[in-house]
């Protein structure tokens, strides 16, 4: 058995939490549109072909914002070609997943489904083989409401008011070889300056406005690239003053064949911990160097657990294959938890996260074409963090163990705690890495008289479980009793290796 404490008052803040840390991502990859959130003739498929299922698990996330068209994907896209009577839209070539574009799916479809759900878009524009044109095209026609072409084009095909989209991706991942037409920093910065001045002219509004568009420019797509953090530097050096986030990416991976894998796999959210400091300390360098006044902060816009098991690319050119379909498993679901910790944790600076991606392809929740939608092992500590993890993140203080894995110490316990001042409610997030069971000892007394309403956990002797078709809740979330509190203290047990959370109300 081993102890531990878990020490937050209300008066040591680390960060508001925007609700856009819970956001998520769709390509135009694999099956993530279609069979995905799009299956016209599936049982469950609207008028439209959004398939309603799907819908229902992503409103149990709580997905407030998706990135769409990608991903690898937009650096190839025409997105003219997806527009328009759908019989006449032609089919291409997509170089990034070596797949077959319809185009049956474009950006009035993707516009109409996020009305449907509620859900905002955060549209990203070619900068691979797309120019600083084609991505104001676009804008025009989401955003401008009539008179042009383009905004007359939209008008013509069914949609009246403009989409008004506030979200906008300046590329993605410029700085990788894989990347279409991929660049280097300073040509890709001076590109993205002169695609940023274009989207601000055409809105009408400066930078820091009131209502003015929002503009995320491409970091660097991984910490591992030769080129970071000089290529965020870079980047920021020539756009500072005109975009709101950096983007940064992340994806960690199992690799069973190494010594102390499991080790290494629980050490994800300290390395992304180390990443977001070193990408904060970036963008104060180039404020600091502008002599800025104003914030620029970090869209971690693509982020989760991927490893290298499923299919990456096509065997051959056909339409929505099976990529990337990762299935989680519950070990998955515990570095998972530990990467959602670490987000909340950086809320003063991250203030838009995409879990990469929402269906099919690295997603929560999978689909059987013409069958059943699954939730995942990851899709729990998602929707407890979306629903709950609200207000502000406090700063935690955590004693606990540590043991060793190939690039540092881990802590035994990983935790988040947020407060959420409107609903009275803490939160309270932790996973237990270590292989005993931890007597921990909670003290929330700055809180008052807190009353413990939820405690949930997921635990498994079986690191390896995951939830299929035939058994989908083999992994999932278990109730206990609520936990008694004494003079705002608690004593609580979390199981090894186990996820838990515990909400308490006051
Ligand atoms: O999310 C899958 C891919 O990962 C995206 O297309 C790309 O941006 C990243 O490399």
């Amino acid at each position: 058995m081993a102890k531990a404490k878990i020490f937050a008052d209300r008066n040591m803040t680390a960060g508001k939490i925007d609700p856009n840390i819970y956001a998520s991502f769709l390509e135009h990859l694999g099956r993530a549109v279609y069979e995905g959130i799009y299956e016209p003739g599936h049982p469950a498929a609207d008028k439209d072909g959004f398939r309603r299922d799907v819908i229902e698990l992503i409103r149990e996330l709580n997905v407030p914002l998706v990135r769409y068209p990608g991903g690898n994907f937009v650096s190839g896209y025409d997105w003219k070609d997806g527009i328009g009577k759908k019989s006449e839209r032609r089919a291409r070539l997509d170089l990034a997943w070596t797949s077959v574009e319809s185009n049956e799916f474009g950006t009035d479809e993707f516009m109409k489904w996020c009305r449907l759900t509620g859900i905002q878009p955060m549209m990203a524009v070619n900068m691979g083989t797309g120019t600083p044109k084609d991505a104001l095209e676009l804008f025009e026609y989401c955003n401008h409401p009539s008179g042009t072409y383009f905004s007359d084009l939209r008008r013509k095909n069914g949609a009246k008011d403009p989409y008004g989209v506030k979200y906008w991706c300046i590329g993605n991942e410029m700085d990788g070889e894989w990347q279409i037409c991929g660049l280097d920093a300073d040509a890709y910065g001076k590109k993205a300056l002169q695609t940023a001045r274009m989207l601000r002219w055409a809105d009408a509004k400066k930078a820091d406005e009131e209502g003015a568009v929002k503009l995320v420019v491409c970091g660097s797509c991984h910490a591992d690239m030769p080129t970071y953090p000089e290529w965020d530097r870079i980047v920021l050096e020539h756009t500072y003053d005109e975009v709101d986030y950096l983007s940064m990416h992340r994806y960690y991976e199992y690799r069973p064949a190494e010594r102390n894998a499991l080790e290494n796999f629980l050490y994800s959210a300290d390395d992304m911990s180390d990443f977001i400091e070193t990408v904060k300390a970036t963008i104060r360098y180039v404020r600091t160097k502008k002599r800025s006044k104003r914030n620029v902060y970090i869209s971690f816009d693509e982020w989760n657990i991927w490893t290298t098991a499923a299919e990456r690319t096509a065997p051959d050119w056909i339409r929505a294959p099976h990529l990337l379909e990762d299935v989680y498993t519950f070990r998955d679901m515990l570095v998972f938890g530990g990467l959602l910790n670490t987000l909340l944790n950086h809320c003063d600076i991250v203030k838009i996260a995409c879990l990469a991606q929402l269906v099919n392809v690295i997603a929560p929740i999978m689909t059987e074409k013409g069958g059943a939608a699954l939730r995942q092992t990851t899709f729990y500590p998602f929707r407890y963090a979306a629903n709950f993890g609200r207000g502000e993140t406090m700063r935690s203080i955590t004693e606990c163990g540590t043991f060793s894995s190939k690039r540092g110490e881990v802590r035994m316990l990983n935790e988040a705690v947020t407060h959420d001042a409107e609903k009275r409610q803490v939160c309270v997030f932790v996973c237990n890495y270590g292989q005993e069971t931890a007597d921990v000892d909670l003290e929330l007394r700055s809180f008052g008289d807190l009353t413990c309403r939820e405690f949930v956990s997921m635990e498994n002797n079986d690191l390896g479980a995951f939830n299929t078709f035939a058994d989908p809740e083999r992994v999932k979330p278990v109730e206990h009793e609520p936990v008694a509190m004494r003079s705002g203290r608690a004593a609580v047990r979390l199981a090894p290796m186990s996820w838990n959370f515990l909400r308490f109300e006051y």
